[in-house]
């Protein structure tokens, strides 16, 4: 570089040069939660000496991981030396009500960081890297690797978890629905959804090595809910509305039209759709959703869409976007009917 730059020049390169270290935060997170450490702080605070005895770790490299998770709230070191949980680090516990130890696991699992790490190639041609490093899509890789599917339902559950509830409030369903979620995991948002909306009756739809770890006899009531296995771009089961929880978001445009399609297909007279994901605003601010694109793009052929994309899918699939409803999450609701 040259001698006569700027304060602004050098701020700016020194910026980029920081940022692009930043990975290592969410490494650090990862080793955090692969070892348990807020499980062993939840009594109170501890030596870092006694705390990586407990959790089977190098003391020094232990503080040097937790010393950086700690500049941004996520433990602290207190005025004696010993290691604290924060509110920040709680939800890392794997007892926490809102634990999000599995998705932090998931994230940074080699499924996520291997794909990003080959993100030029993603850019450079269109499509996602997945395939190529672990020799075949992203959901068929599961059926090859039952730790994997272990993995990453855990992990979908963390993220469904925070969002259930605000999604499950913002759907406007009537008594009497029938209502199908599609691809709807072990089914603990319909559960959520399920409670919320006491006359409702629910049914789970996915693959059946899913909907076999199904969580729903947890309602207490067995003569809400049932469930069905299948693949939905062959058939969805009857209902009067259709719930999709980051489902669309994982599929290309054309895939996407053929879920819907088939949902249109079995959709009674009168029906809905109700397609929940991140909405992609305009403007350059930040945004989850911009985020989890870029995962989106590396590992699977789908995307985060904005709300114009959204018209453009239901409208290829007969289907007529009425409305998109907000949600107390970072999830919003695309309400659709047969056009
Ligand atoms: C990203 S996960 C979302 C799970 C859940 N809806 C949630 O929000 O946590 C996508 C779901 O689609 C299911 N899925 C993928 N391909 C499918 C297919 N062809 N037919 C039915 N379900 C499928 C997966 O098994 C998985 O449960």
């Amino acid at each position: 570089m040259s001698i006569d730059q700027s304060d602004a020049d050098r701020a700016n390169a020194f910026f980029l040069l920081d940022e692009v270290l930043q990975f290592f935060w969410p490494a650090a997170l990862r080793a955090a939660a692969e070892l348990r450490v807020a499980d062993h702080l939840a009594d109170g605070p501890l030596p870092v000496q006694d705390l990586a005895k407990a959790v089977g770790a190098d003391p020094r490299n232990l503080y040097r991981a937790l010393r950086l998770l700690a500049t941004r709230g996520v433990f602290a070191e207190d005025a004696e030396g010993r290691i604290a949980l924060t509110p920040k680090a709680d939800p890392l516990r794997s007892d926490a009500p809102n634990s999000v130890r599995s998705g932090v696991i998931m994230v940074t699992d080699a499924m996520f960081w291997s794909t990003s790490g080959a993100i030029t190639d993603s850019v450079r041609e269109g499509g996602p890297v997945f395939e190529r490093i672990f020799g075949v899509p992203f959901f068929e890789y599961f059926a090859t690797d039952p730790a994997t599917v272990a993995l990453f339902h855990e992990g979908m559950a963390s993220y469904s978890d925070s969002e259930n509830l605000p999604v499950a409030r913002a759907l406007p369903l009537a008594g009497g629905t029938r209502l199908v979620e599609i691809g709807g995991g072990h089914g603990h948002l319909l559960r959520t959804v399920l409670r919320e909306h006491p006359g409702v009756h629910g049914v789970l739809f996915d693959r059946p090595h899913v909907v076999a770890e199904h969580g729903l006899g947890e309602l207490g009531d067995d003569t809400r809910w049932e469930t069905a296995e299948g693949d939905f771009f062959d058939k969805v089961p009857a209902g009067d509305a259709y719930l999709m929880k980051r489902v669309l978001h994982d599929w290309s445009d054309d895939e996407c039209v053929e879920i819907l399609s088939r949902c249109r297909d079995a959709m009674h007279p009168g029906g809905r759709i109700y397609a929940v994901d991140t909405v992609i605003p305009e403007g350059n601010a930040y945004d989850h959703g911009k985020v989890l694109d870029v995962l989106l793009m590396v590992a699977f052929t789908g995307r985060e869409r904005t709300a114009a994309e959204f018209a453009t899918l239901f409208d290829r699939a007969g289907l007529t976007v009425e409305r998109v409803i907000p949600t107390d999450s970072v999830m919003s609701v695309v309400e659709g009917s047969r056009a």
